[in-house]
Order: structure tokens, then sequence, then C-alpha cells
């Protein structure tokens, strides 16, 4: 039995699909660019709500390996932007005792963000507020693929037997090992899917769908989110109290 299950208390982690950039701009006449600007602002707002909720974990969804097929100026606006949050804002998160993790794939990014990456991570690793986890180049079948690659491997190699291979074994290897599963996942925008966003992670995570467009999104998106998932009633395949 699941000790968690029964009715939802704040979440220890909250996932976001940063969705609607694009939209939000178009719908006022401007580049998307603009939209992607406003996106990096919203961010900052929910990053400071998460701390000062309590939320011990935040991820989100920078960057997908899928998002390598936009056009190429928007790609490259992309990775300045997280050059620029990276060198702008990691120094203020460090103040406020926030780690930061980032995860997906790091073969194949460009020399400077692969450095920028481990030095971020590296310097605020002791740190025991937030944890921000940053998924960039990330694409959640690669992760589990990958991960299947490994143990293969391992069992090539005579390292560990077949029958070890449990969810808790393969869940080790994934780009999250060590980070709990996200209690709560939200997409802004109105859209309604995952996206290869954390698909093993999400077995049992609440999914809230808000119709903002992500540079709107602030500290009450993001209370009126939690409040929905405070009604919901948590069973991880088990039976409560009342239906039991
Ligand atoms: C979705 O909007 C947003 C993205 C693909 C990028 C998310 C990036 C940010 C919010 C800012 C960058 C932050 C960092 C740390 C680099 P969309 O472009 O898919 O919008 P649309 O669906 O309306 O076209």
């Amino acid at each position: 039995m699941n000790n968690h299950a029964g009715s939802a208390a704040m979440p220890r982690h909250v996932a976001i699909i940063m969705d609607g950039n694009g939209r939000w701009a178009h719908a006022r006449g401007l580049p998307r660019s603009a939209g992607h600007r406003k996106g990096v602002e919203a961010l900052r707002r929910a990053v400071r709500a998460a701390g000062e909720m309590g939320i011990k974990y935040l991820t989100i969804f920078s960057f997908s390996s899928e998002n390598w097929s936009r056009p190429p100026a928007e790609v490259s606006f992309l990775l300045d932007l997280m050059r620029h949050f990276v060198r702008q804002d990691v120094a203020e998160l460090h103040r406020e005792n926030v780690r930061i993790r980032i995860i997906g794939e790091r073969s194949g990014l460009a020399p400077d963000i692969v450095t920028l990456i481990a030095e971020t991570e590296e310097r605020t690793r002791a740190n025991t507020g937030l944890t921000l986890v940053v998924a960039f180049n990330y694409g959640s079948r690669q992760e589990i693929a990958k991960a299947a690659r490994d143990l293969a491997l391992a069992v090539k190699e005579g390292r560990i037997a077949p029958e070890t291979i449990t969810p808790e074994l393969l869940g080790s290897h994934l780009a999250t090992e060590g980070i709990p599963d996200p209690d709560l996942l939200i997409r802004t925008s109105g859209e309604q899917r995952l996206s290869n966003y954390l698909l093993w992670q999400c077995a049992y995570t609440e999914f809230v769908f808000v119709d903002e467009y992500w540079p709107d999104f602030n500290r009450e998106t993001m209370q009126r989110a939690i409040a929905e998932y405070l009604t919901r009633e948590r069973r991880f395949g088990g039976l409560t109290a009342q239906s039991a």
C-alpha cells in the first residue's frame, strides 16, 4: 500500500509545461521571440512563487528534443535565451539557496552551453532550498531508451542479472535519479497532452490544465492549480478509506 494515498497535501514536486508563448505573441501582433522573452519573466515568477509556497522541486520543460525541428532562427533564439537565463539569473537563484539541476541530452549541444550547465549545477549543488530542474534538450522516450541501453550493457557485461531489473532499478538510471516523482503537472495554453515529458515519472501525477498562455502565468495561476490539486483524491491504484 502506498503511504501517500488519500487526500492530497501540498505538492512536494510540481512539473510545468510552459506552453503558448507563440500564441501569446501572435495575439498581440508580435514576433514569437517576444512571447519567449515574456516567457522568461513568467518563469521567474513561477520559481519565486514555488519557493515561497514551500514547494521543494519545480521541473520546467524549457527545450524538448523535438524543438530542434522549429525554424533555425527560433531554435537559436531559444538557445540564446537559455544562455542568457543561466548567465543572468543563476547568481540570484544561488543567493536564494536554489539548487539547479539540468536534465536532458548533452551530446550535440554547443560546448559553451555544456560548460554553463556543468558550472551551474556545480555552483548550486550544496543549496538546500527549492530544487529547480530544467529539462533542456529533454525527451522522455530518449531518456527511457538510454536507461534501457545502460541496463542492457550491464547485463551483457555480467554486472547484473536480468531478473534484477525492477521499476526502481530502471528509475535509478533516469536523469531524474534522486528526485521524487511529480505530484502535480501543470500545462498552460489549454493543450492537454504530455508531449514526451516525464512519461515514466508521471505515472501517478495529477494533471491540471490551465487556459492562460505561459507569458501570463503568475502566482495566482499557480495558486489556482494547487487549489485544484488539493481537491483530488490520490489513490495510487489502491482504495481510499471511503471506498474500502
Ligand atoms: C512553448 O511555447 C514554449 C517553448 C517551446 C519554450 C519555453 C521557453 C521559455 C518559456 C523561456 C525559456 C526559458 C529558458 C530557461 C530557456 P510555444 O512556442 O510552443 O508556443 P505556441 O504553442 O503558442 O506556439
